[in-house]
């Protein structure tokens, strides 16, 4: 497909990690960004750098987008002030390690809602509105976990990535024919705040080496995004491991996995 050059993109969780990356990838060729996230004062602060070193057109929303109505809000806010969004880039999303049955129920439905159903809602939303136009694209950022046979110890987390993973690549089949095209890229281990958040810091897949970085996930989405692929998996061990992840007999790959989602002490 060719490539949308003067689009606006709307990026969720832009205030910083892999978010902020393609927020800058797309920004430094030009685009104008929303960025949206819950912290307003780094939001701001990503916006103010972005803007002093490309001059492209940066605007906030500071929203959680993992409340009932947050999607349909933020979509209502733009269309309000007249922007439309031709690149949608879902990437907000947060992890949980531990093991499930002692998990808080509370805090794993916030992650679910924010992983799977915002990023569902805000795609059929946006994606009225590009359909009109027979152009746009839908960018989501999902995780080479979601190519695991499943896993122990974040178990919710990984069938939410497995979510994106099965939801981008039918959406883009139904989307075929449009002008929009539907992309997942997905990431492996990645040195941001995720792991902290996630409690995931002493878990074996984060301590081996391999790791990429948010640049090259930023710049490898961004072209993927462009030519409308499907999806992309940035880094050679990451690919390496989606094809493990798939390959039968799949119970071996979900012992492996299951040894790689095992905390260190
Ligand atoms: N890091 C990894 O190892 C890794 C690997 C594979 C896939 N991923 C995926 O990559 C995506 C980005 O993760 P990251 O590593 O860049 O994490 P990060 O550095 O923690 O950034 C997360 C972003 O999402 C925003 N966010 C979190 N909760 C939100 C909410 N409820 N509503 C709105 N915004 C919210 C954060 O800002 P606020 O906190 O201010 O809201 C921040 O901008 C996620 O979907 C993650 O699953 C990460």
């Amino acid at each position: 497909m060719k490539p949308i050059k003067d689009a606006t993109v709307l990026v969720t969780g832009g205030s910083k990690g892999i978010g902020l990356a393609i927020a800058e990838a797309f920004a430094s060729r030009g685009h104008d960004l929303i960025l949206v996230a819950r912290g307003k004062g780094r939001l701001e602060q990503a916006a103010r750098d972005i803007r002093d070193r490309t001059h492209v057109d940066v605007t906030t929303i500071a929203m959680d987008l993992s409340s009932e109505d947050a999607p349909q809000r933020l979509f209502e806010t733009v269309k309000e002030a007249d922007r439309p969004v031709e690149i949608l880039v879902n990437n907000a999303g947060v992890g949980m390690t531990g093991c499930f049955p002692q998990g808080d129920y509370a805090r794993m439905t916030q992650m679910l809602r924010l992983n799977m159903v915002a990023l569902t809602q805000l795609t059929h939303l946006f994606l009225q509105p590009m359909l009109k136009r027979g152009r746009g694209r839908i960018l989501n950022v999902g995780s080479v976990v979601g190519y695991f046979a499943g896993a122990p110890n974040w178990s919710a987390y990984v069938a939410s990535k497995h979510y994106v993973l099965a939801f981008t690549k039918g959406l883009s089949r139904d989307l075929k024919g449009t002008g929009v095209a539907a992309t997942v890229v997905c990431p492996g281990t990645t040195a941001t705040d995720f792991v902290e958040t996630a409690g995931a810091s002493r878990m074996r897949a984060y301590q081996a080496p391999g790791g990429v970085s948010v640049e090259h996930i930023a710049r490898t989405a961004y072209r993927a995004c462009q030519k409308g692929r499907v999806s992309v998996i940035p880094g050679a061990f990451n690919k390496l491991l989606a094809f493990l992840g798939e390959l039968p007999p799949r119970s071996i790959a979900f012992e492996v996995f299951a040894f790689l989602s095992q905390q260190r002490d």
